[in-house]
């Protein structure tokens, strides 16, 4: 199983080299030492990742090379644009024409798209964002894992599970070699190349041990790593960078100040938005986004976050409805409906159509079972396995009923693996 193609390096660009994936060149930010001409690498998230040997790289490319170009052309058939249609609004043409030639749409037109009520106009929007997302990214899509280290948290987020208000539940805490083993497995026995570490936050590690696990995963394991830890100081932001971090998944949550400090008692909209920023500027890669549906949040705050996202550099966008949680404010809240969480891809794909990735995150899929599929033909590239040991992740409960909570790794890992192929997209990240 891989979840990446290795490339092979054509030449060096300054602090980037040039790859070549049959035939198309990509290029990576290389902080690999050891790089010459002809070697093959892997890439994540535009980062060259990891060297690979010639005879294996030769082997797994044998192998992808029968199926590359057929499921290129999948893809390209499932996301080829129905001219002829018929039916929509002069507006909703339009603005459409507007996005397909390069230009931005204003605040107020996507207010309107996000507002609109014809299910065909709907349908058609959802197919011009996996038009675009074709045009751009091409059929890759990638798979990173997910580690939830611990669901202790200092928090008392007003629609968390695992916030300070959930007294009923069993705390855990993997220890540094707990999460280390966790990571080995995850890429030495099913082959991932990217993870994420998430945990609640100020959950009680110390940034030293953090940044011990961080850099020996990088340097053994050769993964990119991902850091969710919640709101941390700048100095263990740099701490986990120089350990090796190179991406953060930070969510600001909602781009409501007002919502924001209702939702979050002692916290500031601006502080975090700032350590997005602060992360962005050392080098990260940013994921962020919010949450969608929170009480009081109304659509003008949607295209809002969406363009904050955009604003901060997203190179993944994280956006996954608001489920409401046992022992929260917001237990006896509602979410929205897995339609409109479609037209929510869809809207952010039109706000950045070349540049970031969507995931499609595991509350869209709790929220509905076909959510992975729609999601992927809506704008969405990428989706996050969870890689936690099972007698964890009931315990990392943000929010009830979670989708694949008891799918071991492997059962996981064969269901995306269907999912892709059948709608012809490549497990991997090519680089940009
Ligand atoms: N529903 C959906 N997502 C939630 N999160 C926290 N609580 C909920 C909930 N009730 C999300 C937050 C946080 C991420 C780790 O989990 O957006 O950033």
């Amino acid at each position: 199983m891989c979840y990446a193609i290795p490339g092979k390096v054509k030449r060096f660009q300054d602090k980037f080299v040039i790859v070549d994936y049959f035939g198309e060149e990509r290029r990576a930010y290389n902080e690999l030492d050891d790089l010459s001409i002809g070697d093959y690498i892997y890439a994540q998230g535009g980062y060259a990742i990891q060297k690979i040997a010639s005879d294996e790289a030769e082997s797994i490319l044998m192998t992808w090379k029968e199926t590359f170009f057929e499921l290129q052309e999948v893809d390209l058939q499932l996301s080829r644009m129905d001219l002829e249609s018929k039916d929509l609004s002069l507006r909703v043409v339009g603005l459409l024409d507007k996005v397909n030639h390069g230009f931005s749409l204003k605040t107020d037109e996507l207010e309107y798209i996000l507002g609109l009520e014809d299910e065909k106009e709907k349908e058609f929007i959802c197919k011009n964002a996996n038009f675009l997302r074709q045009k751009y990214h091409k059929n890759a899509c990638c798979v990173h894992g997910i580690i939830e280290i611990s669901n202790r948290c200092a928090r008392d987020c007003h629609y968390c599970g695992i916030s300070t208000f959930n007294n009923n539940l069993i705390r855990y805490h993997m220890d540094a070699d707990e999460i280390f083993a966790v990571a080995q497995k995850a890429v030495k026995e099913y082959s991932f190349k990217a993870l994420v570490l998430q945990s609640g936050e100020e959950c009680g590690y110390n940034t030293r041990e953090l940044a011990g696990v961080i850099s020996k995963i990088r340097r053994e394991l050769g993964a990119l790593v991902f850091i969710s830890f919640g709101e941390i100081s700048l100095e263990a932001l740099d701490q986990y960078y120089q350990a090796g971090a190179r991406g953060i998944l930070l969510r600001f949550e909602t781009s409501n100040e007002g919502l924001y400090n209702r939702l979050h008692p002692g916290g500031a909209l601006a502080r975090r938005i700032d350590l997005i920023r602060a992360a962005d500027k050392r080098g990260y890669l940013v994921a962020t986004g919010g949450l969608i549906g929170l009480p009081g949040a109304t659509a003008h705050d949607i295209v809002n976050d969406a363009l904050l996202a955009k604003e901060l550099n997203a190179e993944m966008y994280s956006f996954g409805p608001f489920i409401p949680s046992h022992d929260t404010p917001l237990s006896q809240s509602f979410s929205v409906s897995p339609d409109y969480m479609r037209m929510v891809i869809a809207l952010i794909r039109l706000v950045d159509p070349a540049k970031g990735k969507i995931l499609v995150t595991t509350a869209f899929e709790t929220l509905d079972p076909l959510a992975r599929r729609q999601g992927l033909l809506c704008g969405a590239n990428s989706v996050m396995l969870n890689v936690t040991p099972r007698r964890y992740r009931q315990l990392y409960s943000i929010y009830p009923g979670r989708a694949h909570q008891s799918q071991s790794i492997p059962e996981q890992i064969e269901e995306t693996i269907v999912l892709l192929k059948s709608l012809g997209r490549a497990p991997t990240d090519l680089g940009i």
